[in-house]
């Protein structure tokens, strides 16, 4: 894994985003892969900024998202639809039809979940993965035990996920227990994967994730694995 450490927060939003832009300019119709939570929230900001400045066009992109909280519908603002559209999607020219987020509709999940796989397929899969780390280790959200083959499907949340993300809801009771995310497989198939991680509280676990066994219980681990890997932080390891 390659990683750059940066002073701010500020100056690894802006790597990020220079690195999807790159990303957007060297394919005529790239496929990214997108993340919620506070992590990308900067780089969402960056490429705003880039779109509105007229250096940057989402015109032939399309966007599959990590993950999303089973039954919260989409104009639900604690949804990762409602988050994307404030954070991008309302502020760029992507077209509407080239958005792609697992539904929250957990009853047709079998469905929903075998479709979400078929069609990165069929676009020729996902060229730029942007990942954030969870406390626990979890990318998507695929917790501590996921299978490193796992595909999108149901899962429920560890009980530390909830608590870490009850920031967004009005308690913990709010936040679902369970969620549809893409699996490690899915992941590990992005041709180009960007891990974004900021924050001292996440320096004992980007240490396992880098340095540690590849495990299971650090899901992100197998990360070690993959070809192509850029981890973006502004931890001093
Ligand atoms: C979000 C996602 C999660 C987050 C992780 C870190 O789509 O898949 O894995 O990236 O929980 O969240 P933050 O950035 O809020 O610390």
């Amino acid at each position: 894994m390659h990683v750059q450490t940066f002073d701010t927060y500020d100056e690894l939003s802006r790597a990020a985003a220079d690195m999807v832009a790159d990303q957007l300019r060297v394919k005529a119709d790239p496929v990214l892969g997108l993340a919620t939570g506070s992590t990308p929230e900067g780089m969402y900001t960056e490429l705003r900024l880039m779109h509105g400045s007229g250096s940057l066009s989402f015109k032939n992109v399309i966007t599959f998202n990590l993950d999303e909280y089973a039954g919260i519908l989409p104009e639900n603002p604690q949804s990762y639809h409602y988050y994307m559209n404030q954070n991008l999607f309302d502020h760029v020219d992507i077209p509407r039809d080239a958005i792609n987020l697992p539904s929250a509709d957990i009853d047709n999940a079998l469905f929903g979940c075998q479709n979400y796989e078929d069609k990165i397929a069929e676009l020729g899969g996902i060229d730029l993965q942007v990942l954030g780390l969870g406390l626990d280790g979890h990318i998507g959200f695929n917790e501590p035990g996921s299978a490193f083959d796992s595909r999108t499907r149901p899962v429920e949340l560890d009980e530390s996920t909830r608590q870490a993300n009850a920031r967004f809801f009005d308690n913990i009771d709010q936040v679902p227990t369970q969620a549809i995310t893409m699996g490690i497989g899915t992941i590990m198939e992005a041709r180009k994967i960007l891990l974004l991680v900021n924050g001292e509280a996440k320096a004992d676990i980007l240490r396992r994730v880098l340095h540690g066994e590849i495990t299971k219980q650090v899901p992100a681990s197998v990360l070690q694995n993959h070809p192509d890997v850029t981890v973006l932080t502004d931890i001093k390891l």
